[in-house]
């Protein structure tokens, strides 16, 4: 793009404040501008623009009028069975993919570099990608199968996220079933409307939110690939979840026989507060509303056995059916509005990293593609066997507590194979455990592994099984 072209565009959409600093900046500086201002796509901030305008800054009360919780099933017994069949069955002929969203910024943990790449194994610090790609390979040498590894990158963190997995060698997976694709990055606007620059020659940019997922599958050529690939079921999930039960058979199977376009995981909420989206019916439609959508009575609504009225909540553990996937990529979501804080260059050109929101962010969110679905189907599952995440430095929810949660969790694969883990004063086990999910990836498979014997396990200190 050449400075006339830009000049025109800019003031043609009401953005002609990019340039402010042109006759400052140097050749470099000029043509990195250029080219920022060439990949903006104005069609979507003119509807950010129209978000924008209609954001009353309030929380509507989306959460009011004649809503019910969706409907949860549990698989137990038979119907497990049942379930893992069908899923096994699916997996083994190559019908399902992997898809993991990992473009997010992960300010609140406030890890330089890609959120996946963070060391989480209580003993060996593997990454996160680890524990997920070692899964996947696990679970395709089980079935026999292979099971493609989407991966979502944002333009910030993709070439360091390639290169992570470049030198751990895929963790074992075949590179050629390990697909990387970028969802876009969206400017921040002032109340005005008016793009933010973070430095003179720059625009700030922020990843669109994971709903981006569906728009950059379709333009990666991510939805074609898993067409050549006869892929049928996409299950999807979260970078920061070490314990979730990736393509796993029975919730797989759950959503072939329930015929749905998306299947949800849903677990009950730790706490009436705690910031999970609920799955509910209005007007015949499924949604997931968000925590902060709901009024404090509503949270706290109580059935007559004493449980939450809305005790369910989403983790973003989903499976689509791949030809939905394909209508709702081009569909398009709805765009939110928060207002954040955003860094900024004052009058002088100078960067400020402001102490409190200043402008506005956007962002679509996955689960806003419920509103197309025919039929979507909730199971429940146990938080404390799948559902760990690492989203803080430190309390709930930190490395700290997914770590505990890693070890709870092996402590009872091992001690269902009779291997006696003493507890500790807090009932935790007393030694640290890890096991490589490519040693086992799920409980009947750590036993067919001891059961085979030559495994040697002292109980005295911390057990590593790789
Ligand atoms: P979170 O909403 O927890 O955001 O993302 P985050 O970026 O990890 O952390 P904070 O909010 O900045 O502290 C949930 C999941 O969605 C992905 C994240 O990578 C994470 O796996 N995500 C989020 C994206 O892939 N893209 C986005 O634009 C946003």
């Amino acid at each position: 793009m050449q400075y006339e072209d830009a000049v025109k565009l800019l003031s043609e959409n009401g953005q002609s404040h990019l340039l402010k600093f042109w006759d400052q900046l140097d050749e470099n500086q000029r043509k990195s501008l250029l080219d920022q201002i060439a990949g903006l796509d104005f069609a979507a901030i003119a509807k950010m623009r129209e978000a924008l305008a209609a954001h009353t800054g309030e929380k509507s009360a989306k959460a009011a009028g004649s809503m019910a919780p969706a409907e949860v099933s549990v698989l137990k017994g038979e119907a497990a069975d049942a379930a893992e069949r069908i899923g096994s069955f699916e997996v083994r002929n190559g019908r399902v993919a992997a898809l993991v969203v990992a473009g997010g910024q992960g300010s609140r943990l406030g890890y330089e570099g890609p959120k996946g790449c963070f060391p989480i194994g209580p003993l060996t610090r593997e990454s996160l990608f680890f524990f997920h790609a070692r899964k996947i390979l696990a679970l395709g040498r089980e079935w026999g199968a292979c099971i493609p590894f989407y991966v979502m990158t944002s333009t910030e963190n993709d070439a360091p996220t390639r290169a992570f997995f470049e030198e751990n060698a895929f963790f074992g997976l075949d590179k050629r079933d390990v697909f990387f694709f970028t969802q876009s990055m969206w400017p921040a606007l002032d109340a005005k409307g008016r793009i933010i620059l973070d430095r003179p020659d720059h625009v700030f940019l922020g990843p669109d939110g994971h709903g981006g997922t569906l728009s950059a599958l379709e333009r990666s050529g991510g939805l074609s690939d898993m067409v050549r690939r006869g892929i049928s079921s996409v299950f999807y999930f979260q970078v920061d979840n070490p314990l979730v039960d990736i393509a796993d058979p029975a919730f797989i199977g759950f959503h072939k026989q329930n015929l749905a376009d998306i299947s949800i995981k849903v677990c009950p909420k730790r706490n009436p507060d705690e910031g999970l989206g609920v799955v509910v019916e209005r007007d015949g439609r499924t949604e997931i509303v968000e925590y902060t959508e709901f009024t404090p009575e509503q949270k706290n609504e109580r059935l007559p056995n004493g449980d939450l009225r809305f005790k369910y909540g989403s983790v973003a553990i989903h499976i689509f059916s791949l030809d939905f996937l394909q209508r709702e990529a081009r569909a398009g979501l709805p765009i939110h509005v928060a207002f954040k804080k955003v860094p900024c260059v004052d009058g002088a050109g100078r960067t400020v990293k402001p102490v409190k929101p200043n402008a506005y962010k956007f962002e679509k969110f996955i689960f806003d593609s419920l509103a197309d679905a025919k039929v979507c189907s909730c199971l429940a599952f146990d938080r404390a066997d799948e559902f760990a995440p690492v989203k803080n430095a430190e309390g709930d929810d930190s490395p700290a507590t997914c770590q505990a949660a890693l070890v709870a969790k092996w402590a009872r694969w091992l001690r269902d194979c009779g291997v006696n883990i003493a507890e500790g004063t807090d009932g935790a086990p007393a030694i640290k455990i890890e096991i490589d999910p490519a040693f086992a990836h799920s409980a009947a498979s750590l036993r067919k592994r001891l059961a085979s014997g030559g495994v040697e396990i002292d109980i005295s200190k911390d057990i590593l099984l790789q």
